[in-house]
């Protein structure tokens, strides 16, 4: 029997796992999968206990402005800077995220663009459904290696870990760059080696972005940061938009110094600016990382656990499993 408390699922998600929450409150889901606008959130979180957001739902002090009602917000997502965390705190609403379900899905989407990107999958692909194909050319298609070469990372977290742990089977050599290095002991097991953020940009053969968005990482990779990177090299960003100056982006594409990029993530997206769709070298995802059905359900399901938990409904008592602000940690 569904109780008295109400909760918003602002995007459909697998029937099966919402109705877990059905067993225990009055739910109701979007019918469709888009951002609700900027009032259309204000109010409809108003009305609820509890929400389940996607990645798209800004919630800041406005949006929570005469909010009395809202206890938790849980995000089906890692990445949560579309969360103003400081202003949830005030209101004193929790915030989850959906960390390490994702972690080796993401990885191996990183790997898929990567890979299409150096051997031109793409470009290739396009070329034989055009029927333009008409024999085998010694030169055609000529891609940059994967093996051997040198694999960036920057943002070295659980991703960028997975990341880096699958080089060892290309025989890549491996370094980062992060807000701080890594434990020896992470290190070893990554094989990877610290550098400062020119020497990355300046080795890298294959640089793969995989830091959060915050307002001090936006444009981390603009024209400058391009120009400094080797020549014919790899960009993936499967980290967030905004981190890359796309404008700057195509044209590093167009005139160099890139080879290839491989892109899920987009400053702006849904839409994609036009300079780069027109770069028959850019490999483009429409923010598909973690998309494989299993881990989809993880996040759907680790998303419930945590507003279970932060409504303290069914078996879930206690702190979600992935708060985010964990000064609202129940004091007991
Ligand atoms: C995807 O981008 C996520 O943050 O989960």
């Amino acid at each position: 029997m569904a109780g008295t408390l109400k909760i918003w699922v602002t995007r459909p998600l697998f029937d099966d796992v919402i109705d877990r929450l059905r067993e225990h409150a009055q739910v109701r889901v979007s019918a469709q999968d888009k951002a609700p606008d900027a009032q259309a959130l204000k109010q409809g979180l108003a009305e609820v206990d509890g929400a389940l957001l996607g990645l798209s739902d800004r919630v800041d002090a406005d949006t929570l402005a005469g909010n009395t009602r809202l206890k938790a917000v849980a995000n089906v997502g890692v990445g949560y800077n579309n969360l103003d965390i400081d202003a949830l705190t005030a209101a004193g609403v929790m915030a989850t995220n959906t960390p390490d379900v994702l972690t080796e899905t993401t990885a191996d989407h990183a790997w898929a663009l990567l890979m299409a990107a150096a051997r031109r999958v793409g470009e290739a692909e396009r070329y034989v459904r055009a029927g333009h194909w008409q024999g085998l050319r010694f030169d055609q298609f000529l891609g940059h290696d994967i093996h051997g070469r040198t694999l960036g990372i920057l943002g070295m977290g659980r991703i960028g870990r997975a990341v880096a742990r699958r080089a060892a089977g290309f025989g890549m050599r491996v370094i980062y760059h992060n807000r701080s290095q890594l434990d020896a002991s992470v290190e070893r097991e990554c094989a990877a080696h610290y550098v400062s953020r020119e020497a990355l940009l300046a080795q890298s053969d294959h640089l793969v972005l995989l830091l959060p968005y915050t307002p001090e990482a936006h444009h981390i990779i603009d024209a400058t940061a391009l120009a400094a990177m080797k020549p014919g090299a790899v960009l993936v960003n499967i980290g967030r938009g905004g981190l890359v100056d796309d404008v700057a982006l195509a044209a590093a594409l167009r005139d160099g110094p890139l080879a290839a990029a491989g892109l899920d993530v987009f400053e702006g997206e849904p839409n994609v600016c036009a300079e780069l769709l027109a770069c028959e070298n850019a490999v483009l995802t429409p923010h598909i990382g973690s998309a494989t059905e299993a881990t989809r359900r993880a996040m759907a399901n680790l998303a419930v656990d945590n507003l279970l938990a932060a409504l303290d409904l069914g078996q879930q008592a206690g702190d979600p499993p992935s708060l985010i602000n964990r000064e609202l940690k129940r004091k007991r």
